[in-house]
């Protein structure tokens, strides 16, 4: 069995973050959401994995590298655009060859791993399997209609009126019949080849196609408020580790501070992740904080955020949460007059004001 691991993509909902930056390299409790993915395919035996990238190839690469940290072989293979899922899977085939696979999107969690999915796919052989678990709001996914046996009968990518609240997980696995079928299908209504439409057409083949569906939870991290939900869920885990210097600083519950961080006049409410040299002083990190390194936080309140490496977050007048702030930001209150906001902000930005 391969792996094939989707790390290209557009990532408009989470603009500005990909203006400059892979959003599957975003950390969740520090650590980047790509990374679980692999490790999850690792854990469950598969040590040939192939990742396709788009234009931050150079960074993807940077972070991966040839696999070995992780116990895997990994091929890069480029998309020339974010042509859909079903392209990444046809541009693919040279490197699965007869090899059954299992196609995993390089910004989706799941807590329990695909093991479980993998040992399922051995021992019932179908031709595709995909995972479903019900959503809140189906017409944001790609949603599975069931028969009355629990087959899948009909496959719909974010129906206006959902018949079904079964989301298709960003995790699949296929027989080289899939082939066959993104070969056939052409682009939809938003020009991308949909993976969708190709089980669609396994279904419609005859093929056998089963479903499974997910006990534990899924977090697609492709927009803020999912991102966040995601640093959640993994801090929920969390146990403690100080390695960081605490002068006159209070720490209730798991908390880790990394090597090299010096904390002041802190109250820290885990969970929550300090990277590694980072200064923070007079300050309160409340619960689901995740800060990279070299983060500065001065005179100021942070909960239920990310903050990405170097950022500066000093003397706010209130309390920042909810937020994810990429890295080298600058969130400062300024003494200059006249006494006014004052931004620079990139494309796509959004600032939520007193
Ligand atoms: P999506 O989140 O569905 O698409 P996207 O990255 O283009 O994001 P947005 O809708 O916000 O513009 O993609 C799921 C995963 O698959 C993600 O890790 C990116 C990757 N992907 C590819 O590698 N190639 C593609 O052609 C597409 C569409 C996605």
């Amino acid at each position: 069995m391969k792996g094939l691991v989707l790390s290209g993509g557009a990532g408009t909902r989470l603009r500005p973050i990909t203006h400059t930056s892979a959003k599957q390299l975003v950390p969740v409790a520090n650590k980047p959401v790509l990374f679980y993915g692999l490790e999850a395919l690792r854990e469950a035996g598969i040590e040939d994995v192939g990742i396709v990238v788009g234009d931050t190839r150079a960074e993807i690469e940077a972070a991966v590298g040839d696999g070995a940290r992780f116990g895997l072989r990994v091929t890069y293979i480029p998309q020339e655009a974010p042509l859909g899922l079903a392209h990444a899977v046809l541009i693919a085939e040279d490197f699965l060859g007869d090899s059954p696979f299992v196609m995993y999107l390089g910004d989706n969690l799941l807590k329990e791993g695909v093991t479980r999915f993998v040992r399922r796919f051995d021992e019932s052989r179908p031709d595709a399997l995909i995972l479903l678990q019900s959503v809140a709001d189906p017409s944001a996914y790609g949603i599975a209609e069931l028969d009355g046996a629990g087959r899948v009968a009909r496959l719909v990518e974010k129906p206006s009126e959902p018949r079904s609240d079964l989301a298709l997980v960003g995790v699949y696995l296929f027989t080289p019949a899939v082939f066959a079928s993104v070969k056939t299908i052409t682009p939809s209504a938003r020009h991308e080849l949909e993976i969708t439409d190709a089980i669609q057409d396994m279904v419609d083949r005859g093929l056998r196609v089963e479903a499974h569906r997910v006990t534990g939870w899924w977090k697609d991290t492709g927009k803020l408020e999912d991102m966040l939900e995601a640093n959640r869920l993994v801090l929920s885990t969390l146990t403690a580790d100080l390695r960081g210097t605490l002068v006159d600083t209070t720490v209730e519950g798991p908390v880790q501070v990394g090597a090299g961080s010096v904390l002041t006049r802190c109250t820290v409410r885990g969970p929550a992740v300090v990277g590694a040299d980072c200064r923070i002083s007079d300050a309160y990190l409340g619960p689901y904080t995740s800060l990279s390194d070299g983060v500065v936080v001065e005179h100021a309140e942070i909960e239920h955020s990310i903050v990405l490496d170097r950022s500066r977050i000093c003397h706010l007048g209130a309390r920042m949460t909810d937020s994810l702030v990429g890295k080298d930001v600058v969130i400062a209150h300024s003494e200059a007059k006249p006494v006014a906001y004052r931004f620079m902000v990139g494309d796509a930005s959004q600032i939520g004001i007193l």
